[in-house]
């Protein structure tokens, strides 16, 4: 089998980082057990500035068309003036809408070697490794109304709807325990059901999904509770499954536990194609452009490498070789091969480049 690989790096420092997937991919090419077949195209700023478009219907067709999408970041400074709906960023959501990516799904891992860059000491997240679930395409960020209206006496009244349907709560609940089976099979579900309807139903819905799971541990949480969890104990989780809104937050809470920014891959899944059985899937480092660092070969590539790897695992199947780059990026770390965001003050740091080859290299030793 061969896989179809669609590389759009964006701008700023995603066309670094996304250079560095490339040699990988390379490697398992002429490593012989593994064919991709990429393809890459031009996504946020770069494609405006080509085509006056964040993203042309040529690339959403090809998009539509892989078996995975890596994306690397979109934006900055230089299209600050462009009109709000062709922004950059509009490439993005484009792609997660036309994809139907309702499973954003974000792993929080401490290695031991990073350990003392967390926001917590070393015993709380030496070896932690969790996965937030979060549900991307519904609730308060999409419901309707939404609106700032006048009230006649002049004060102003601003509405947000926080919507979720059965379909959408037991969708997101399958990704959930499914997940949690090829790991340690815990799901904590976390919602606010004593004082939110959609908390209702979000727990009685993921109750009912539990039954097709019997082997999968179920607990169900208070999302604040959950928060507090989260730096009180951290390791105690394996998959949490939550909505938009308050997987917005935790998941930027579980990052933090881990360090870098540059650390962080996150995959997006839509639903199961019922012929083929295939998900459509987005695959992205969760920082952004980094404009201030772009051009000079020091973003640390290492989310986009971790993203790779979680397209290899969810989209490919490729659990050995999923493994095999996520052992490689741990033995680099453990060696001390450090970008500056990563660096303890004063220690020596190395490019871009530089951690993608200690990679190769440790591909090839291992
Ligand atoms: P950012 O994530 O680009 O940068 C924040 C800070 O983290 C910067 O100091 C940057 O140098 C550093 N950083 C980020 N990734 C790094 C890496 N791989 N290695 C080393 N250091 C790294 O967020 P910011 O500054 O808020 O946004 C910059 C631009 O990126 C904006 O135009 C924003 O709209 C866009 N953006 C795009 C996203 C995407 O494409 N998914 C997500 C977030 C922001
Ligand atoms: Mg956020």
């Amino acid at each position: 089998t061969s896989y179809n690989l669609l590389i759009l790096p964006g701008d700023g420092i995603g066309p670094e980082v996304a250079g560095e997937v490339e040699k990988l991919v390379a490697w398992f090419s002429n490593r012989g057990t593994v064919r991709f077949e990429v393809e890459k195209d031009l996504v946020g700023g770069a494609a405006y500035d080509a085509s006056g478009l964040p993203i042309t219907d040529e690339t959403m067709q090809r998009a539509l068309s892989a078996d995975a999408v890596l994306f690397g970041a979109v934006g900055g400074p230089k299209w600050d003036g462009v009109a709000y709906d062709v922004r950059p960023e509009a490439g993005l959501l484009r792609l997660r809408k036309d994809l139907g990516l309702f499973a954003n799904l974000r792993p929080a891992i401490c290695y031991p070697a990073l350990a003392e860059a967390s926001a917590l000491k070393r015993e709380y997240v030496d070896g932690l490794n969790l996965v937030i679930v979060r549900e991307l395409t519904g609730g308060v960020y999409f419901g309707e109304p939404k609106e700032v209206v006048t009230l006649e006496n002049g004060e102003k009244r601003a509405v947000d709807t926080q919507i979720y349907t059965t379909h959408e709560i037991e969708r997101i609940a399958r990704v959930a325990f499914e997940l949690a089976r090829r790991r340690q099979g815990r799901v904590a579900s976390a919602e606010k059901r004593n004082v939110m309807k959609t908390g209702v139903l979000w727990h009685q819905v993921v109750s009912e999904v539990h039954k097709d799971y019997p082997d999968v541990a179920l607990e169900h949480i208070l999302a604040d509770n959950c928060g507090m969890q989260l730096v009180r104990n951290p390791k105690q989780f394996d998959v949490i499954v939550t909505d938009n809104l308050f997987g917005d937050l935790l998941s930027d809470v579980a990052a933090m536990l881990t360090g870098s920014l540059g650390m962080l891959p996150s995959a997006s899944l839509g639903a199961e194609d019922l012929v083929t059985g295939k998900r459509r899937a987005l695959y992205e480092p969760v920082h952004g452009s980094a404009p201030d660092i772009a051009g000079q070969g020091l973003a640390n590539p290492l989310a986009m490498i971790g993203s790779f790897a979680m397209a290899l695992r969810y989209s490919f199947g490729l659990v050995q070789e999923a493994d095999l780059v996520e052992k490689a990026v741990a033995n680099v770390l453990a060696a001390g091969v450090r970008t500056k965001d990563i660096a303890a003050p004063g220690a020596p740091t190395v490019g871009t480049a530089e951690v993608g080859d200690a990679v190769i290299r440790e591909l090839d030793a291992l």
